[in-house]
């Protein structure tokens, strides 16, 4: 009989790894102990040393044409920022960028200014500062700017940004709206090097000084872009290097500037993700992307994309339900990015939904109100996290490991496509009656949380303990020292094979936090409005990491109820649950949902950021998450 459990045990193996092992960078090797019989069996599963990227399973994407657009590849500005410690006066360039307050603005009884710096200028000018400004009605108004022609100095412009009541001390948000403004200005000027200062910088705390001088360099960066990749003729951009003077110098104000920079490098990558439509960016080419993130940073990240045969293997019925209707295959994205020293202490995931396009499917999206036409941006989730992966690829952070995974597809209409009514089953065995077939991103996000509570274990040896009476096997039970452990199931005495705990001591190898984000539902617009995104966990500790990135980032975010008795409009007839409860509170029974597919142990953190993703204004994407998500991940540094 143990031989039987043995080679039971080596095909569990086989059948559960070998879609890895084509797809990303493990391999098989070395033996499997079967305990007890100390028999070397066959196989384990290594992690490849060296890092390095290969992809098995990128078919040729099949590349939209449909429309013959094609995205102008436009290369996102290198903006070079320095901080200086040097008389602004002395400065020499295109464009001197001053920021003022109100209060700057206030004149003595000669008319001149009584800011130093303001003063300076206007003597060096011979007045004519004052006196621009006046013609021009500049008063330091919050969103004011305005730029100057005048000539005598070492720079032919100065731009004047508005600060409002603005102090010192106000909140990095205000110092991105003045790197914003600069942008502006520049763009006005045609400025190809331009310089910030602040009427008043005095009495800023040094690290208060780091921060401000990060705020402006973001705001100036993502201020200079427009995403004009689908637009038949694009603007250049001139603007090449900003100057930040009076905040400082050295290296931990360049250290912040770079991390600014790398930061916004991830926020623009997912505006760009969000902006692209869907007959460009399909699932195949979201996956593509993806990939060349991984490829360009190989020393750290790593790629493995599933496709829809593949998916099957690991049961995702949940996910390729929703894919079903679309001629447009899914892609299921997994990036890893693992630290250049290979030292980890702490695992994460960060689950987006990637719905490139949601028509709502045999629930189609109609009425006034709906914004069928916008759901471009349903992918918002997943773009947060490759720009996040993006921004981390640059950074480089030690002692962390990362999971970015996205379970990308299209959610349209055919006669291969699910029904409402359909009972589909996902990957941890739970079956889901679908009463809606626009609540699908849930669907889609439930195989991919099965399958990132399951990342991480570097499994070296496998040892099979048997139990006294069956042949049953339940799944991998346990990691200890390098060891996975197999527990035959069903012990007629009770006995466990020796392994007490040992469920509780395999998660150390494991995700110990997960964080989705996805544009999930209109209710947490209705609650919450376009510019906060709802979240819900039911770890407080993880709930308080996510706040304080927050406050850092100056994104907004908003603490929802897990309520549970709501579950009770989640129940099915016939199935473990349906995907829709009522009307009330669909956001909080969304997230619901999402629970059934979170492994108890693990801490977990869901997003709704169906608000927060457009820019209604701007009609474009605001690539919300990225620069949270990236700040949340350097608190989890070593
Ligand atoms: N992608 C939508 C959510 C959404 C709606 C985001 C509007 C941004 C703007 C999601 O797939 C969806 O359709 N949700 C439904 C759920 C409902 C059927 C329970 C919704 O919110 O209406
Ligand atoms: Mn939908
Ligand atoms: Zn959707």
């Amino acid at each position: 009989m143990a031989a039987a459990v043995a080679a039971t045990a080596a095909a569990v193996l086989a059948s559960r790894f070998s879609t890895l092992s084509h797809s990303s960078s493990y391999y098989f090797s070395s033996s499997i102990y079967f305990a007890g019989l100390r028999r070397p069996l066959s196989l384990s599963f290594h992690r490849r040393s060296g890092q390095s990227f290969r992809m098995g399973h990128v078919t040729a994407v099949t590349r939209a044409t449909l429309g013959l657009t094609k995205p102008a590849v436009v290369e996102i500005p290198q903006i070079t920022f320095a901080a200086k410690e040097i008389d602004f006066a002395e400065w020499k360039g295109d464009m001197l960028a001053v920021a003022v307050s109100e209060k700057d603005m206030s004149k003595d009884s000669n008319l001149k200014f009584e800011n130093s710096t303001l003063k300076r200028l206007d003597e060096k000018l011979g007045g004519l500062l004052a006196e621009a400004s006046v013609e021009e009605d500049f008063t330091g108004k919050a969103g004011q700017s305005t730029v100057l022609r005048l000539p005598g100095l070492g720079f032919k412009r100065i731009g004047l940004v508005g600060l409002g009541q603005c102090s010192p001390s106000s909140t990095t948000t205000a110092y991105r709206s003045i790197g914003e403004a600069v942008a502006t200005v520049a763009k006005a000027a045609q400025a190809s090097k331009a310089a910030v200062v602040l009427a008043s910088s005095n009495g800023i705390s040094e690290e208060f000084k780091l921060n401000t001088a990060s705020a402006i360099a973001s705001g100036t960066m993502l201020g200079v872009y427009e995403d004009n990749r689908f637009k038949s003729d694009s603007k250049m951009t001139h603007l090449k290097a900003v100057d930040i003077i009076g905040l400082g110098s050295g290296p931990e104000l360049d250290r912040k500037l770079k991390y600014a920079s790398d930061v916004c490098s991830g926020v623009i990558f997912g505006k760009e993700l969000v902006n692209a439509p869907a007959n460009v960016l399909t699932p195949g080419v979201l996956a593509e992307e993806a990939s060349k993130v991984a490829s360009s940073y190989s020393d750290v990240f790593t790629a493995t994309i599933l496709d829809a045969g593949q998916c099957t293997e690991l049961k995702m019925g949940s996910y390729l339900g929703v894919a079903a209707a679309s001629s447009n295959p899914p892609h299921f994205i997994h990036l890893c990015y693992r630290p250049p020293d290979g030292d980890v202490k702490r695992k994460l995931a960060i689950v987006g939904k990637g719905l490139t396009f949601d028509s709502g499917g045999y629930n189609i999206k109609t009425g006034p109100g709906c914004s069928i036409e916008l759901m471009k941006f349903d992918m918002g989730g997943s773009a947060a996290a490759f720009g996040a992966a993006k921004a981390i690829a640059q950074i480089k952070p030690p002692g962390v490991e990362v999971h970015f995974i996205v379970a990308a597809c299209e959610n349209m209409i055919s006669g291969t496509g699910m029904r409402p009514g359909d009972i589909v089953t996902a990957s941890n065995g739970k079956t889901i009656e679908v009463n809606n077939t626009d609540a699908e991103g849930r669907l889609t996000l439930a195989d991919a949380l099965v399958y990132a509570c399951n990342q991480g274990s570097i499994a070296l040896d496998v040892h099979i303990l048997p139990g006294p009476s069956t042949t049953m096997m339940r799944d991998v039970v346990a990691v200890l020292d390098n060891v996975i452990v197999f527990i035959v199931e069903a012990t007629v005495d009770g006995d466990d094979g020796g392994v007490e705990g040992a469920e509780g001591r395999s998660r150390n190898f494991l995700v110990k936090q997960v964080v989705d984000l996805a544009t999930l539902t209109g209710a947490c617009i209705v609650a919450l409005g376009p510019s906060i995104a709802g979240f819900f966990s039911p770890s407080d500790d993880l709930a308080k990491e996510i706040v304080a990135a927050s406050e850092i980032t100056g994104e907004k975010f908003w603490r929802m109820p897990l309520e549970e008795s709501y579950w009770e409009s989640m129940k099915s007839g016939v199935a473990d649950m349906v995907n829709t409860g009522g009307r009330q509170g669909g956001a909080i029974t969304a997230a619901l949902f999402l629970k059934q597919f979170v492994e108890e142990k693990v801490q977990w953190l869901h997003i709704d950021m169906a608000g927060p993703v457009w820019n209604d204004k701007k009609r474009a994407a605001t690539g919300f998450g990225v620069s949270t998500l990236v700040e949340w991940v350097l608190t989890n540094t070593s």
